[in-house]
């Protein structure tokens, strides 16, 4: 299973700030992490890239010679942003097609509000920041419930001179906060408020858990196949990311955590999945910032399960790799199940999937290739003409996928 994309991301940028080395063991090592590992080299981080773990040594950046390319990651460049605003770092930052769509106004207002100079196009990238090298300490209000707002925040306040809070999530995913303490600063966090201390990082060895994210797509195909006995071990089940599991709990699934237990600063379990029939549920609120990631697959369960699954509250999904709510739209409908899209959100009719007659393609959006492997799944062999783009955040996924078919 593949290591958790965000742990990773923020394990890399705190050791690339810590002084001493740092090794991150188990990352992800999708292309949206290697884009941070690049940059943070970039940034003046040494890394020696074992692959099963990366040691970086880090303390001492500079602004990097050239743009830094976030490529198809917006926890790169959003965070990235939020580092370089509060170590006194000048960067511009560029990122490909579907990056340079996505909105970055969310993480330049409260960098400026900082002190920051900060410059997008248009609201999105090309973007540049002008850092400056103290911040004054100060309060936050998020104006949405993103971690990567919060992140940014957070990345741009280490070096404060007094306390900093940030108020106004909604349990958003907690990891930044989470890692902050396991490098050794001081600082509360209870979903809804965060308050950091002045401090400093010390050098750590982090163990990244496998990836909900990603482990999502095998759970849905085993709860939605007759026959099947999934067991995935060690997987991040973080509140602030089990949304999805609560859902699939709703709709009558048979999902077990099993062996609870915390590693390195994060909770994980063995998760045990077996096929019975689902029934549609209703997903919404706080529910979805902790699913964020995974109203794509849970709309493939709502195709196989009995009912009309109503989603909402998830317009934030417009503005992710793809329009994820009218690519998954397009994509159930290909497979002859009936969909109403709304402004947020989705009623899906469930029952009606079927294999599709045309290959189907995934607008080059990594979720919605896997979400196509899971809705194909009970039906028999599906193939996409556009799988490449599974690498951002999977690479192995296919021969894992034939395994667990197989076994
Ligand atoms: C992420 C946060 C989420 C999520 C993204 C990764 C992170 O985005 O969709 O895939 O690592 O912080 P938002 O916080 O913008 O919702």
């Amino acid at each position: 299973m593949a290591g958790d994309k965000s742990i990773s991301h923020r394990a890399l940028m705190l050791a690339a700030l810590a002084p001493g080395t740092s090794t991150v063991e188990q990352p992800n090592r999708g292309a949206d992490v290697m884009a941070t590992r690049d940059a943070v080299v970039a940034l003046g981080a040494e890394v020696d890239d074992r692959g099963a773990s990366i040691l970086v040594r880090g303390g001492t950046l500079h602004d990097p010679a050239a743009t830094l390319d976030a490529r198809n990651s917006g926890t790169t460049a959003r965070l990235l942003m939020g580092l370089c605003a509060g170590h006194g770092l000048n960067a511009l930052f560029n990122g490909d097609d579907s990056l340079r769509r996505r909105p970055m106004e969310r993480v330049a207002r409260p960098l400026r509000a900082l002190g920051a100079e900060v410059h997008t196009t248009a609201g999105r990238l090309p973007a540049s920041v002008r850092g400056i090298v103290d911040p004054p300490g100060r309060d936050f209000q998020l104006e949405i419930a993103s971690a990567q707002v919060k992140s940014a925040i957070l990345l741009a306040n280490l070096r404060a001179r007094g306390p900093v809070t940030v108020t106004g999530d909604r349990f958003s995913r907690d990891h930044t906060e989470r890692m902050l303490r396991r490098f050794g600063r001081e600082i509360s966090f209870d979903g809804h408020t965060i308050v950091l201390q002045p401090g400093v990082l010390a050098p750590q060895t982090v163990r990244v858990p496998a990836d909900l994210s990603g482990a999502a797509f095998f759970i849905t195909a085993a709860a939605i196949t007759p026959g099947s006995d999934v067991l995935l071990r060690e997987v991040g089940v973080n509140p602030t990311r089990t949304g999805f599991l609560d859902v699939l709990r709703a709709m009558g699934a048979d999902v077990e955590s099993l062996d609870e237990r915390e590693l390195d600063g994060e909770p994980v379990a063995d998760i045990r999945v077996r096929y019975r029939p689902l029934r549609a549920a209703t997903v919404d609120g706080e529910t979805v910032v902790r699913a964020i990631d995974e109203v794509t697959i849970i709309a493939v369960a709502a195709a196989h399960a009995e009912g009309t699954t109503n989603i909402r509250d998830a317009a934030d999904l417009r503005g992710k790799e793809s329009d994820r709510l009218t690519t998954i739209t397009a994509t159930l409908r290909a497979c002859g199940v009936e969909v109403t899209e709304h402004p947020d959100g989705l009623d899906i009719v469930g029952g009606g999937a079927r294999l599709p007659e045309r290959t189907l393609h995934a607008f080059d959006d990594h979720r919605i290739a896997m979400a196509v492997a899971a809705l194909a799944a009970p039906l028999g062999d599906h193939a996409i003409d556009d799988g490449a783009c599974i690498d951002i955040s999977f690479p192995g996924f296919a021969q894992l996928w034939s395994v667990a078919q197989s076994a």
